[in-house]
This record gives structure tokens, sequence and C-alpha cells, in this order.
């Protein structure tokens, strides 16, 4: 059931029950982070393998250290900067975090959601919830409350509404241990804005190989075949015995055999990436047999929204 009242999702989350909550990347699918039971509930609905680990979402920055064994100093520095906002600090877990949300590692993601509501459900209730994209596992994200239903709603008992997702792809990720930073997501924070608070620059390291979906090769996917190229309207002739959708960053000539969807007209990153996951489930929805979009400029989030085409791509 989709609705618009917190305390009814207050109370399903007490109870230890799952339940979708909006944020400003992609909506959530949320259970009490210190109940093994509620959480185990999440990794069963999205059919998430249980070695992959969940995000822990808290109201503020005073909750979130209480979940980590500490902050160092250049971690806090980023929260005060981007919380409540789309950046994911991984760091120390306290053991009040049972091993199931971490998967069994000793570190923990935190994350504030910018999002009115979900921060007045964060504020209804005195424990955090553990949230991975509220998604079947290896699926696009969902950016409103009708996709989460329309993927899930069979599944959970309440999908929270809060209107579209305004960032539109998932949060950064960073790790900050040794009081160093890693980049490990690129998401709605761009590498350019942590650097620039930070004044240096800070190591990639987006393609390491821990295992997580989040890194592998199929994920996001669509389910019919997405192609990234430099080239679309190349493409677009390569297959003109198929019926081919496109995604477009600007207002772009296209033979009119093609279903085009608009990312943005006039090449506006923010624009792209609030647009890129629902124009990926329209395309996927309509009569076309192949999706072909270009590669974004790889500058602020165009690099997340490079990154999500290219784990789509198959
Ligand atoms: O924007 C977001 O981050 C959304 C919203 C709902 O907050 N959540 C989200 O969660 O994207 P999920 O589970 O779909 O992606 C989280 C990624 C996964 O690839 C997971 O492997 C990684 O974060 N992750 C979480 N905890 C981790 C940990 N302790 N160590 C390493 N990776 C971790
Ligand atoms: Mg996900």
């Amino acid at each position: 059931m989709i609705g618009t009242d917190v305390s009814v999702a207050a109370s399903l989350l007490k109870e230890g029950e799952v339940v979708a909550i909006p944020t400003e990347t992609v909506y959530g699918l949320a259970a009490n982070a210190l109940d093994t039971k509620a959480v185990s509930k999440i990794y069963a609905a999205k059919k998430r393998p249980s070695f992959n680990p969940l995000i822990v979402h808290v109201s503020d920055l005073a909750s979130a250290q209480r979940y980590v064994k500490n902050f160092p100093p250049i971690a806090l520095k980023l929260a005060e900067a981007f919380w409540p906002g789309p950046l994911s600090i991984l760091l120390s877990k306290h053991s009040s975090i049972p091993d199931l949300v971490t998967a069994g590692l000793p570190n923990v993601v935190v994350r504030v959601p910018k999002h009115p509501i979900t921060l007045e459900l964060l504020k209804k209730i005195d424990f955090p919830l553990a949230a991975p994209s509220a998604n079947i596992s290896n699926t696009v994200s969902p950016t409103s409350a009708q996709r989460v239903n329309q993927n899930l709603g069979e599944r959970i008992k309440y999908v929270l509404d809060g209107g579209a997702s305004e960032v539109g792809v998932e949060s950064t990720i960073i790790s900050a241990q040794n009081n160093k930073i890693v980049l490990l997501r690129e998401g709605g924070i761009s590498q350019e804005q942590i650097e620039s608070i930070l004044g240096s620059k800070i190591t990639l390291n987006t393609n390491a190989k821990i295992s997580s979906p989040g890194q592998l090769k199929k994920h996001y996917a669509t389910n019919k075949k997405l192609i990234v190229t430099d080239n679309l309207q190349k493409t677009l002739s390569n297959y003109n015995d198929k019926r081919c959708s496109a995604l477009l960053y600007e207002t772009k000539e296209v033979p009119e055999s093609v279903t085009s969807y608009h990312l943005s007209k006039t090449y506006n990153l923010p624009e792209i990436a609030n647009n890129l996951f629902e124009c990926m489930h329209l395309a996927d929805e309509d009569k076309s047999e192949i999706i072909v979009v270009e590669k974004c400029k790889e500058e602020g989030i165009g690099r997340a929204i490079n990154d999500r085409l290219r784990r789509a791509s198959w």
C-alpha cells in the first residue's frame, strides 16, 4: 500500500516490519537496523545476497556518531559540509550494529538522508534504519513510490510516498578510515565537491573487487539490452533493423522510428541524473527491443551517471 502517513510507517518499523521510504537519491527499503529479524526481511524482500551489506540511515551527525567506533576529523568535515545529503561514509562499526547489517564486515556505512518526510520519520523512532535501494536486486533503482510499488508492492506492507526523488542516483560512498578519503561509489555528491571541501585530491577505488553487486558488472540492469555508445547516430544506424529507443541529453535529431526520452533538453547534469532511472524504466516498458544512450560528460554528477549506465549495459 502507498501512503503519506509517517505515523503508520513508524508503527510498522517499530513492529519489526520493512517499509519503503523516500530519500533524495532513490527510495530505500528500510527496517530497524538494530533488529536482526527485521533486517533479514530486507534481504528476503529484495532477494539480496546476504554478503551485500546495507547502509544505515540516521537523522543527524550525533546519531551517526553513536553507531561507529570513531568519527575521524576528515569525515566530520565532509559530514558537516554535506549532511543531510547524498554522501555515505564507511567507518568502523559500533558493536550495537548487528553483523547482518554489514554482512559480517567490521565497517558500517552511515548517512543522513535529505528528505523532510524521512527525517521526520527518523525522529519518531529511536533506532537507525538499514536501507538498501527499494528494488529487487540487480534491477533499476526506483525514484518514485509508484515504481517501488510496481517492483516490490506485493512483498512489503507500506510505501511511504515522498514524491519523486530529487537527486535520482544513489549516494556517493566514501571510506574515511585512517583519516584518509577513498571514493568507493560515485553518486549524488561529486568527486569535485568533496575535493573542494578537503582542498586536496581523493583516492578513487570505484572498481574495487569487493563482493558487492554495486561493483558487479550487471547491476541496475534493464530487462532489455542497453547499449552505451560514443556516437548515438552511428549506433542507431548500425541497429536500424531493430526497434530502438534512445535516451537523450539535449535536443537531438534521431530517426523517426526511434522512441526518444529526454533526460534533459539542455545537457543539464543534475536534471539528467534526476530523470535517468525513470527514463530507463520507461524505455524498458515501451515497444523497442534495444535502448541506446551516449556516454555522459565525465564531470561532476556525470561520473555517477556514466557509472550507472556502464553497469546497466549489456
Ligand atoms: O542513496 C543511497 O545510498 C540509497 C538510499 C536508499 O539511501 N541506498 C543504496 O543502498 O543505494 P544499496 O544497498 O542499494 O547500495 C549500497 C552499496 C552497496 O553496493 C553495498 O555493497 C555498499 O553500499 N555497502 C554498504 N555497506 C557497506 C560496507 N559496510 N562495506 C562495504 N560496502 C558497503
Ligand atoms: Mg541498490
